[in-house]
């Protein structure tokens, strides 16, 4: 027998407006399994935090399909009794076959990223996705320019958008626009300064709507914060919490915590734990930067 679920996803569109307005940004957290889900979803319901969870297609294909990822988000909203918005997005939804497929198994939000195609094909199917996801209320989300370096496979020259189809864009119907702003997936190199500050503005002002920051690992805290200022309303973090708990994880086992077979530190509850924590604390480090905790 099917059971109802009572905590339900919502889409991101009122998140990121009203973190436009007000001068905020929404954290979009990427996730790989349970630990990261639990973990995110917690500390979001903690600190009364309006979040959005995402998916890679690849992370998505690693946990079983969107199937999977839809039962275990709605699972946990329900029994850790999570009550914060939270919106399900596909990130970097590659055709629109893929962000079709994700409305149908019930994500709340997608991104269609047609930065990879010529801008009017980039355009057509944007608008082929948001007929789509009209219908059950998902919110979406469209890329111009491109984000540099790679993602589970998704790799971006990094050139950066065009105001003209900004605008264009922002009459579709999104609810929110990523945009190449000097920003890079992944860990920042050495060579790597800033994020052009001057190419948000012109886009913001062309858009006039929520704009989103990929790559928001690593970035320096100056740098988000006159981000936010100038429209950016959701930032986008996955390194930065692998990092975190590759870090806790190391040190765990570094100090031999996982031989201790009397005190059976190789169960995985246990050595996955220092991992969960920092999972949690780098969340609340970030939404702290992002000032959207309190928000919900
Ligand atoms: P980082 O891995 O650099 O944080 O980028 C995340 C991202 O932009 C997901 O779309």
């Amino acid at each position: 027998m099917s059971k109802i679920y009572h905590k339900r996803l919502v889409n991101a569109d009122s998140m990121v407006k009203e973190a436009h307005k007000n001068k905020y940004a929404i954290g979009h957290f990427n996730i790989n399994n349970l630990e990261w889900t639990k973990a995110i979803l917690s500390a979001a319901q903690e600190t009364k935090t309006p979040t959005i969870i995402a998916t890679s297609e690849g992370a998505m294909k690693y946990m079983g399909g969107p199937g999977t990822v839809v039962g275990l988000v709605n699972g946990l909203l329900e029994e850790l009794n999570i009550t914060v918005p939270v919106a399900l997005h596909l990130d970097h939804g590659q055709s629109v076959e893929m962000a079709k497929k994700c409305i149908l198994a019930g994500y709340s939000s997608v991104m269609f990223d047609g930065s990879h195609f010529p801008y009017e094909e980039n355009l057509a199917k944007t608008k082929e996705v948001i007929d789509f996801a009209k219908k059950y209320e998902v919110s979406v989300e469209a890329e111009i320019g491109s984000i540099g370096g790679e993602e589970d496979g998704v790799i971006g020259k990094g050139e950066l958008g065009d105001p003209k189809q900004a605008g264009e864009m922002a009459k579709t119907g999104i609810s929110m626009l990523a945009a190449g702003i000097g920003n890079i997936h992944g860990k920042y190199p050495e060579w790597w300064t800033t994020l052009s500050f001057e190419t948000l503005e012109e886009l913001q002002a062309a858009a006039k709507m929520p704009m989103v920051l990929h790559g928001g690992s690593g970035i320096p805290q100056d740098q988000v914060k006159k981000a936010i200022s100038l429209g950016i309303s959701k930032i986008n973090v996955n390194t930065e919490l692998q990092l975190a708990f590759r870090d806790a994880t190391r040190k765990y086992i570094e100090e031999k915590k996982d031989l201790d077979d009397a005190g059976k530190g190789f169960d995985p509850r246990k050595l996955l734990a220092p991992g969960y924590k920092a999972l949690v604390d780098t969340f609340k480090e970030l939404t702290g930067w992002f000032g959207s905790q309190g928000k919900a």
